[in-house]
Parts: structure tokens; C-alpha cells; sequence
């Protein structure tokens, strides 16, 4: 492409893992929520982004999607130009995209590399095309490229509602107050190098609709949240850790019980959660959580990540191990003009 750009901005989000679990919507093509969750945004895993347009020419109607300096899938390439659409229609802007994007996250991998994507990408494009959104807009526009995207928004501890209008503007995420001086870290087990083999929106919709656990499972989740927001309130980690551990349980209770039932873990995430379960009886303070994947990320203190990660990096099966905490919400890096 050679025409000179029509606006540039660069942004990097951090990616978010959820304490209370998100699984279900009430509605598919806007990604609204069945019911709210609440998450942790990571300091050093997530994604930078780079969103140019340029005028469309003969040649060149077409956006392209690089990531880590690769063109991407054609199926990828096509929701983030669904995604683009959006901003372009909003921003009454006729313009092709370069959209250049680097993860630190591995892409799907269950490490949630689209949370931290689509945060990046709804920051940058909307720069870029001449929007300024404020964060409460950032997450609306965020959860239309993936539901977890829209909690990215946000640093440390962040609330998503799951809102009751039917075109999503109340279905965005807010960082809770207070949480930023609450020393917590998850220590990552990584248990298989392999992509995912569903995608979280199409293993949602399988549990929706065959898994007879779907309604207890959303009838579960608002007073989880109470209960996480009042653990939060109280800086008290055990009640934190144990709805955690119960949400994520009965996250994976649903999909199990789909028709075919949806199993993400491996023999290794088995082995994790015995690790950080005997952990646990000998008295450190560690919870285990687990995404649309079969990595295990435990929830723990500051003090205790070294010894945690340790006996995580030796539990069989598990390939590598990390630290990481809390982060901030999405940033603008650079924008022009
Ligand atoms: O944002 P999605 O569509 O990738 O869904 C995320 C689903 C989970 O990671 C399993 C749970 C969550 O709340 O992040």
C-alpha cells in the first residue's frame, strides 16, 4: 500500500483471566453476556497493536491482518474486518486497514489471547479512525470483538455486567475500587503447546444449548459476584480463592454435561489441580482457576508465588510455568495525526 495513511494509533492491552467465570450469552452476534464475571487484567501478558488506514484502492480493498509479522487465517482476518467494520461505519470512515499486532500471550492457547487482542485492536482502530471513546465505550466496543475483551479495559480487578439492554450498551466492564494495593499473583502452568481445539464461542453455544447444567450454572453466577465483590471489599483471599475455584468448577460442570460433553482438561491440568489442592492442606493460600483451555492458573499471594511455582513446574506433564500479576488497563502507545 502506498497512498498515504488517513490515521494511525498504537495500543497495548493487557489480557485478563476471570475469578468468576463468564459462559453463556444472551445474544450471540453481540456478544452480550448470559450473566456478569469479574476478572484479574495481567501486567505482562497481552498485546500490542498498530491499526493504519489507508485510502481503499483498486488493488487493495481488502484489510490486512498481520500477527507477530504473519498474515493470519482467513477466518481470523474476517472478524477482525467484521470488528473494523464497526468502527469504520461509526467513524463514517471509507478506508482500508494494516493492522499489525504482537502477542506475548500464546494465540490461542486458552491463555486468552483474544481478551487482550480485541482490547488492543477496539483501542487503536478507534483512535485511528478519528473516535475517542471513553473506557466505559472501550469495553462496549471491546466485548463486540470477544466477550472477555471488554474486562481488558480495565487494570487489576475489573466487574463486567451482563446489562439487560438489548443493544449492549450496559454490558461493559468497570475496574473495582480499591483492589490495587492487593499483592495478588497467578502462577501459569502451561500443560500443551496445541491450539485449542474449540473456541470458547462455539463450546458456549454447545453448552447452551444441550447441557442441562446451563440454567443452574448462569442461576449461580450473581451471587458469586456478590460474594467475590464483598472478598474483594474485605481483602480477604481465602473467600476470594474459594468462589473462584467453585466458578471455574462449575463453569467446566456445564460444559461436561453438553451433548457432546466438552472436556478441556488433559492428565496434566488433572495433575496441577492435585498439586495446588496438597498445596493447600499443607496450609499456603493457592487456588486453582482454569479458561477454555488446559492450562491451570493458580491464584495465590506475592510471598507464596516462588514456592507455588516450583512445585508447579515439577508436577508431571507440566511443559513451563509463570508469574504474573496484576496490570493495567489498555494503552494508547502512540496516535497520529
Ligand atoms: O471472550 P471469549 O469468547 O474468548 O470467552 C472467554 C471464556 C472464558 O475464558 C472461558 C471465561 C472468561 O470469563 O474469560
Amino acid at each position: 500500500m502506498s497512498a498515504a495513511n488517513i490515521g494511525r494509533a498504537r495500543a497495548r492491552a493487557g489480557t485478563n483471566i476471570a475469578l468468576v467465570k463468564y459462559w453463556g450469552k444472551r445474544d450471540t452476534a453481540l456478544n452480550l453476556p448470559a450473566a456478569g464475571s469479574l476478572s484479574l487484567t495481567l501486567a505482562e501478558l497481552g498485546t500490542e497493536t498498530q491499526v493504519t488506514f489507508f485510502p481503499r484502492t483498486d488493488t487493495q480493498q481488502q484489510d490486512i491482518v498481520l500477527l507477530g509479522g504473519k498474515p493470519v487465517d482467513e477466518k481470523f482476518r474476517t472478524r477482525v474486518s467484521v470488528f473494523l467494520d464497526r468502527v469504520r461505519n461509526r467513524a463514517r470512515l471509507d478506508a482500508t486497514a494494516l493492522v499489525e499486532s504482537h502477542n506475548s500471550v500464546p494465540t490461542a492457547s486458552g491463555l486468552a489471547s483474544s481478551a487482550s487482542g480485541f482490547a488492543a485492536l477496539a483501542v487503536a482502530a478507534s483512535q485511528a479512525a478519528g473516535l475517542r471513546l471513553d473506557d466505559r465505550k472501550l469495553s462496549e466496543l471491546a466485548r463486540l470483538g470477544s466477550g472477555s475483551a471488554a474486562r481488558s479495559i480495565c487494570a487489576g480487578l475489573a466487574l463486567m455486567s451482563a446489562g439487560q439492554a438489548s443493544d449492549g450498551h450496559d454490558a461493559v466492564a468497570a475496574p473495582i475500587v480499591g483492589a490495587e494495593d492487593w499483592p495478588l499473583r497467578l502462577v501459569i502452568a502451561i500443560t500443551s503447546s496445541a491450539e485449542k481445539p474449540l473456541s470458547s464461542t462455539v463450546a458456549m453455544i454447545q453448552t447452551e444449548k444441550t447441557s442441562p447444567y446451563y440454567p443452574a450454572w448462569v442461576d449461580s453466577v450473581d451471587a458469586d459476584l456478590k460474594a467475590a465483590c464483598a472478598a474483594i471489599a474485605a481483602r480477604d483471599f481465602h473467600d476470594l480463592g474459594r468462589i473462584a475455584e467453585r466458578s471455574c468448577l462449575r463453569m467446566h460442570a456445564s460444559a461436561l454435561a453438553a451433548d457432546p460433553g466438552i472436556l478441556f482438561f488433559n492428565s496434566a491440568t488433572v495433575a496441577a489441580i492435585d498439586t495446588v489442592r496438597t498445596l493447600r492442606l499443607d496450609g499456603v493460600p493457592v487456588y486453582f482457576t482454569i479458561d477454555a483451555g488446559p492450562h491451570v492458573k493458580a491464584l495465590c499471594l506475592a510471598q507464596d508465588a516462588d514456592r507455588i511455582e516450583k512445585k508447579l513446574a515439577t508436577t508431571p506433564g507440566v511443559l513451563r510455568t509463570m508469574v504474573t500479576g496484576p496490570g493495567p488497563g489498555t494503552e494508547l502507545l502512540t496516535t497520529t495525526p
